[in-house]
């Protein structure tokens, strides 16, 4: 995962920024509308970057609230922030594919992760220890590159804040650059796995009643004309399952 690890400590706290463009609070609409009442839950946010979604968690009651994330800006950038406005969240530095048991959580989130999986033998190990960590009858959510996506919609998703461009051939994964709009523009690498691979690493770990979400939008007076192709073609899927 270096090569994960260096774009994410070069990115910091800028990747943040991908919060609050369109896809952004799609993103979050989505994931919030999957995820059970976390209100005195325990949450372990794996991959968690600038602690983004464990700070959303802790503010929606989940308590205790943990984040880990293998790049050391980002476990850095996300301690810095609990240091100025303190929340009562411990960051750790772990690679997933490595992640030893914290804890019995309630819930356990992997948000943009499971791309990052090199093989099915990463993807499956990933999936191990996120469910290694969860209570019995805990939910997992994962929010993944769509493997559903329709390119063409995809191809004009730059009116929803960033670009998704195919970067190579589709191996076992397509890699894609993500192109962020705004000032200063960045990008990143990612990879979308085709259909069926993520349920079937999540039944593989045991997991039950694994579900694709529907795609949740803002109530922002958008309406149709503008949400209508992220809400039938986003860029992200989140499956939850259960322990
Ligand atoms: C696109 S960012 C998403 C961060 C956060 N989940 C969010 O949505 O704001 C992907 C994150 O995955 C982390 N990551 C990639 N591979 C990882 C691995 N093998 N173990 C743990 N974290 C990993 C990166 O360091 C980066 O912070």
């Amino acid at each position: 995962m270096a090569g994960s690890d260096d774009q994410y400590d070069a990115l910091g706290e800028v990747y943040e920024r991908t919060k609050h463009i369109p896809t952004g609070l799609a993103e979050r609409a989505t994931l919030l509308t999957a995820l059970p009442d976390l209100r005195g839950r325990s949450v372990l946010d794996v991959a968690c970057g600038t602690g983004f979604y464990p700070r959303e968690f802790r503010r929606l009651g989940a308590d205790p609230v943990v984040g880990v994330d293998s790049a050391g800006e980002m476990v850095a950038y996300a301690r810095e922030v609990e240091r100025r406005a303190p929340l009562g969240i411990a960051y750790h530095r772990h690679d997933a594919t490595a992640l030893p048991v914290l804890g019995v959580f309630d819930v356990v989130t992997a948000v943009w992760l499971l791309g990052y999986a090199e093989d099915e033998a990463a993807l499956d190990l990933m999936v191990g220890n996120l469910r290694a960590n969860l209570a019995p009858g805990g939910t997992l959510a994962v929010l993944v590159p769509n493997p559903y996506a329709d390119w063409d919609v995809l191809a004009d998703y730059g009116r929803y804040g960033y670009e998704v461009v195919r970067s190579g051939p589709p191996g076992a994964r397509q890699p894609v650059v993500v192109r962020v709009h705004g000032d200063p523009p960045f990008e990143f690498d990612s990879f979308y796995w085709p259909g069926g691979v993520i349920e079937g690493a999540l039944a593989r770990a045991g997991l039950r009643d694994v579900t694709r979400h529907a795609t949740a939008v803002p109530e922002d007076g958008r309406g149709e004309a503008f949400w209508g192709p992220l809400r039938r073609s986003p860029s992200f899927a989140v499956f939850t399952a259960r322990a």
